[in-house]
């Protein structure tokens, strides 16, 4: 049985006193249950603060993208080290907002998952297709490019301990959920394309869904047989929704 994991992603959402009320909520409900993992991936500046509220707490965290460099004359960047000097367990990679509105392509992204990896972070790569895509039929040739080119650059091995979320572009942020029966299509092609490296490998792999994850429709999701978690946008926003979601993963 894989382990479920709920992981919140704030985007460019929050403030110190918002977090802070919002940290302190998840930290004296969360974990209880102790069936499944539980992480939030803030905004770089907050880092901080969720490592002095989550330290030594059943929530880990992590940052919502990183450089693919070490080091070095990149303005603005912030690399794998940086963020592991405050803690982070996590790092979200390809997110499609930063596929589409940072330029981020499959090679950038593929560079950056390698970095995480070996900067020793876990890193959350993002797949997804647009509505156009999925209307045109080419869904599985799109997940299929955009894991093969991190498949091609971290090896198989790079995945030993990484996590997929399938985030189909059309039901983030718009209230739109794939169906769970849409969302387990996906996520078994994903497992099957992972298992053709290394089966064992995929077996264990935590695949999670994202978008418009909601706390109604949190347990029909997580019930199907390869969805193991979800990447929560809006609703991780929210302590009880997120805190009811935790709990649909059991
Ligand atoms: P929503 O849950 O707001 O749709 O966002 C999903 C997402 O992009 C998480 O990374």
């Amino acid at each position: 049985m894989r382990r479920k994991l709920v992981a919140g992603n704030w985007k460019m959402h929050g403030g110190l006193a918002r977090n802070r009320d919002l940290l302190q909520s998840l930290v004296q409900e969360a974990g209880k249950g102790g069936g499944s993992d539980c992480a939030v991936c803030v905004p770089f500046p907050y880092l901080a603060q969720a490592q002095e509220q989550l330290k030594d707490t059943a929530i880990a965290w992590g940052g919502q993208t990183l450089s693919e460099h070490a080091q070095g004359a990149y303005t603005g960047e912030v690399s794998a080290a940086m963020l592991v000097d405050f803690g982070c367990r996590y790092v979200i990679v390809g997110h499609s907002e930063r596929r589409s509105l940072y330029g981020e392509n499959n090679e950038t992204v593929a560079a950056k998952f390698v970095a995480a990896v070996q900067g020793g972070l876990q890193p959350i790569l993002c797949l997804g297709e647009t509505l156009d895509q999925r209307e045109d039929n080419v869904t599985e040739q799109v997940i299929a490019a955009q894991l093969d080119a991190v498949l091609q650059a971290a090896d198989i091995s790079g995945f030993a301990n990484a996590v997929i979320a399938y985030e189909p572009v059309w039901a983030i942020g718009t209230g739109r959920t794939a169906t769970p029966q849409q969302a387990q299509e996906v996520h078994a092609f994903i497992r099957q394309r992972m298992a053709g490296s290394d089966a064992a490998l995929a077996q264990r792999l935590q695949i999670l869904y994202g978008g418009s994850v909601k706390p109604q429709n949190a347990a029909e999701l997580f019930g199907m047989a390869d969805i193991d978690g979800g990447l929560i946008g809006g609703a991780s926003l929210v302590a009880q929704d997120f805190l009811a979601i935790c709990r649909a993963a059991g």
